[in-house]
């Protein structure tokens, strides 16, 4: 098989975002604290971003930590994996907060400490950790952080002064326990971005309107950009076969879509699913079967309660696949590897 997509270590059309944390590093290194919320749908690009930050922090102490969503039951997971770098650092701090930590971290046995004195003792250690040279901590994946992790990290971000710390927490949404705090809102590559991005990591010759197709299709995601010309073969890449019929992204990306449908009004969705049953992409028809359109067309066309569609139908490949699985559905592997998906209709009421 010919490796047709590489990885670049540029990050495309980002200068805006890093201007920010040029700023954010620069504070720090200066002696101010700071807290900054990176948030984006999966893919997006946050994690490049905090790797930014990290290739950056020359002249300052780097702490990471990432979410782990098999550890989001274990209490203090994840500010475990922060601190551990700077337990030395427990002996500095006052009585109570020092045992709090210690106890949190499974040092010592105690009464799980209170979620304040914890938030406080958190504070202080990276304070202390700070005093002889600026530190950067940058948390990846909050969403799937342990709750009591993510309260004392927010705590913590909260109080920062001039302690030359600074606090980065990546998440893919924003939760109330964030509300408040400074925020990089992460948004898709802008279409030339997106398209010279496209352009940058591909090592055989894009046919226009492929390219065209993809980056529509895309939404200015970088993982999506990288992504989606996997799909195809080179030959489909140089437009030989026509325009591709639905491209398959990866299953993160797509979980992330099918979230957002699942959050949009039950209208909305039942419309979602009437265009994604649809191959031809007759917007007309579609709007048809809405409740006080004539239902009787969608109907005709797609007489079994099961609805179903195959990636070599057109029409409305992009909304098909945001459909993700709603309301319920399954995948079913094709001989070719790639994969076929069923929906059923909603569940009739009443
Ligand atoms: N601006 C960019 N330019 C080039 N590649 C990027 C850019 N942003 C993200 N990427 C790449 O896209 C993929 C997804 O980005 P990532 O940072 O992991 O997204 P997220 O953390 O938001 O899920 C990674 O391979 C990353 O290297
Ligand atoms: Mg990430």
């Amino acid at each position: 098989m010919i490796l047709i997509v590489w990885y670049v270590t540029e990050l495309a059309g980002r200068r805006a975002d890093c201007d920010v944390l040029d700023q954010f590093i620069a504070a720090v290194r200066g002696g101010a604290s700071r807290a900054l919320v990176v948030h984006g749908e999966a893919g997006v690009g946050k994690t490049a971003l905090l790797d930014y930050v990290a290739d950056y922090a020359e002249g300052c102490r780097l702490i990471r930590a990432v979410g782990v969503q098999t550890e989001m039951e274990l209490a203090f997971a994840t500010l475990h994996q922060l601190c551990v770098p700077l337990l030395d650092y427990l002996e500095r701090l006052p009585g109570l907060q020092h045992e709090a930590l210690r106890t949190v971290f499974g040092l010592s046995v105690g009464p799980p400490p209170d979620r304040f004195l914890t938030g406080l003792a958190v504070l202080s250690l990276l304070a202390e950790a700070a005093e002889h040279k600026p530190l950067l901590c940058l948390v990846d994946d909050l969403q799937w952080a342990d709750r009591a992790s993510a309260q004392a990290l927010t705590f913590a971000a909260r109080r920062l002064g001039t302690e030359s710390v600074g606090l980065v927490l990546a998440t893919r949404a924003l939760s109330d326990d964030l509300a408040g705090l400074p925020e990089l809102a992460v948004a898709g590559l802008r279409e030339a971005d997106a398209r010279a991005l496209l352009e940058a990591v591909l090592t055989v010759p894009i046919d226009t309107q492929v390219r065209d197709q993809i980056v529509a299709e895309a939404h200015g995601n970088p993982l999506a950009l990288l992504e989606l010309p996997r799909a195809l073969t080179a030959a489909e890449l140089a437009g030989g076969f026509g325009l591709p019929g639905v491209l398959h992204l990866p299953g993160n990306v797509e979980e992330s879509f099918q979230r957002r449908v699942c959050a949009l009004p039950a209208e909305t969705r039942r419309l979602l699913v009437l265009a994604a049953a649809d191959p031809a992409g007759d917007a007309a028809l579609v709007w048809q079967g809405q409740p006080g359109g004539s239902a009787s067309a969608p109907r005709q066309r797609s007489p079994q309660p099961r609805l179903a569609w195959s990636s070599s139908g057109s029409g409305y490949g992009s909304v098909t696949r945001w459909c993700g699985r709603w309301p319920t559905g399954r995948c079913q592997p094709r001989r070719d590897g790639r994969r076929t998906r069923h929906w059923q209709r909603p569940p009739t009421r009443g």
